[in-house]
């Protein structure tokens, strides 16, 4: 039962944006914008197919960072860990993650303890992922993409601040 006397329904409160990206830069610049606003102990969640665009975000997201260096897909290497100006990020590819429990080998308590998460295939998680998240959904958009954002838990209002 939830406060009111209703029965909870268990759906948790988001707020959502859409931000068309029709090339490359631009899906840098969102990388950037979404930069100005992490913080230690962040999630950014990216989901979409093969091949959409997550890696190239999480790029945009490090240059914003100030990170200057190569930004290779953590395909085979499960995670890429970075250390910029500002923030610590760890940078997560789940796709071949071979279960679930692999993750905490992995170290996403640690680095999300340590500073910011960004996580390529997250559904992969299941109900393991963390609920207070910056969500961005990819898809094909013509030649570019459209990106649909999604804020829980404290990212509710921050998605707010986010200008995109
Ligand atoms: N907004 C965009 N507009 C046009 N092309 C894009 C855009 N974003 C990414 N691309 C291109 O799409 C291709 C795949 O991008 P990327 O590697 O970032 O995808 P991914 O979702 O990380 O793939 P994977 O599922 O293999 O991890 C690259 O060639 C990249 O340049
Ligand atoms: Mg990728």
């Amino acid at each position: 039962m939830s406060a009111t006397g209703l029965p909870s329904i268990g759906v948790t409160a988001c707020a959502e944006k859409l931000c068309a990206l029709p090339d490359l830069g631009a899906a840098e610049g969102l990388g950037g914008r979404i930069a100005t606003q992490l913080r230690d102990g962040d999630l950014v969640a990216l989901f979409g197919d093969l091949g959409v665009g997550k890696t190239t975000l999480s790029r945009g997201i490090l240059r914003g960072l100030g990170h200057e260096g190569p930004v290779p897909s953590p395909t085979f290497t499960l995670v890429q860990h970075y250390v910029t100006d500002g923030v610590l990020v760890a940078h997560f590819d789940l796709y071949r993650l071979a279960s679930r429990e692999e993750i905490f080998e992995l170290g996403l308590d640690e680095a999300l303890h340590e500073g910011a998460v960004l996580i390529e295939w997250p559904e992969i998680l299941g109900n393991t992922l963390p609920n207070e998240r910056l969500e961005v959904h990819l898809a094909d958009a013509g030649d570019g993409r459209m990106a649909r954002l999604v804020g829980r838990g404290h990212w509710f209002d921050r998605l707010g601040a986010l200008a995109v």
